[in-house]
């Protein structure tokens, strides 16, 4: 039914709103369209309850040779969120990622463009350390990718940063090369939220292959840049 201005302003308010048969609420306060993001109070508990799913995960052989879950390093409130393929030795001895001569590297990779280790917030694609620090396989990283997406979210980092092949594999699937992808910027979609991301390589491979640091410095240039030109505050 149309309703020319005339008539509505010959009726009063509410006889026009019953012609429509529609009950309207009405508030002083105004509409709220915009989502929320997420706050510290509200994204730590969103942490704890991903890593109780993760610790009551059932039938996972890296969880039953592990010592405890390695969840993650860092502060939640971060622009800036790297992840790695899975725990080490040291990291199943203490509890935290990049805890070992790997994480020592990444600690100097990050201080070389000028970002203090504890601003930035650090996982893993697996929460508990492989047998013999075999790489995990394709079953594996699948199973632990779903909780690495929920991960993702609750962060919501501005930059994602994943090292090297694992964690690509997880998140862009199996037929990318790292050698190949490193030091381009992409856009990965996690739950319909898209994610400014680029892939670089791991820093346990740069122990083994010191002349590829040079790839890795561009890299690190790169998140420098873009880091300077989004104005993120870190
Ligand atoms: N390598 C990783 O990928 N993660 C760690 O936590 C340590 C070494």
């Amino acid at each position: 039914m149309e309703i020319n201005r005339k008539n509505q302003s010959d009726n009063n308010f509410e006889e026009v709103m019953d012609l429509f048969e529609i009950d309207y609420v009405y508030e002083n306060k105004p509409i709220k369209r915009t989502f929320d993001e997420p706050n510290l109070e509200n994204k730590q508990s969103l942490l704890e309850n991903l890593k109780k799913k993760i610790l009551s995960i059932s039938d996972c052989e890296l969880k039953k040779n592990s010592n405890q879950v390695v969840f993650s390093d860092g502060n939640p409130s971060s622009p800036i969120m790297i992840i790695g393929e899975g725990p080490g030795q040291k990291e199943d001895e203490i509890g935290k990622p990049f805890v070992g001569d790997a994480g020592m590297l990444l600690n100097r990779m990050l201080e070389a463009i000028n970002i203090k280790r504890p601003k930035v917030y650090i996982t893993n694609v697996v929460n508990y350390r492989p047998p013999n620090n075999r790489k995990p396989e394709l079953s594996e990283i699948n199973r632990y990718s779903v909780f690495l997406r929920e991960h993702i979210n609750i962060i919501d980092p501005k930059i994602l940063i994943l090292m090297g092949g694992t964690a690509m594999e997880a998140l862009f699937g199996q037929t990318l090369k790292i050698s190949k992808e490193r030091g381009k910027w992409k856009e990965l979609i996690v739950n319909q939220k898209t994610y400014l991301t680029i892939l670089t390589f791991h820093p346990a491979y740069l122990l083994r292959q010191p002349d590829q640091k040079k790839f890795s410095w561009s890299d690190l240039k790169m998140i420098r840049k873009k880091i300077d030109e989004l104005k993120i505050n870190i």
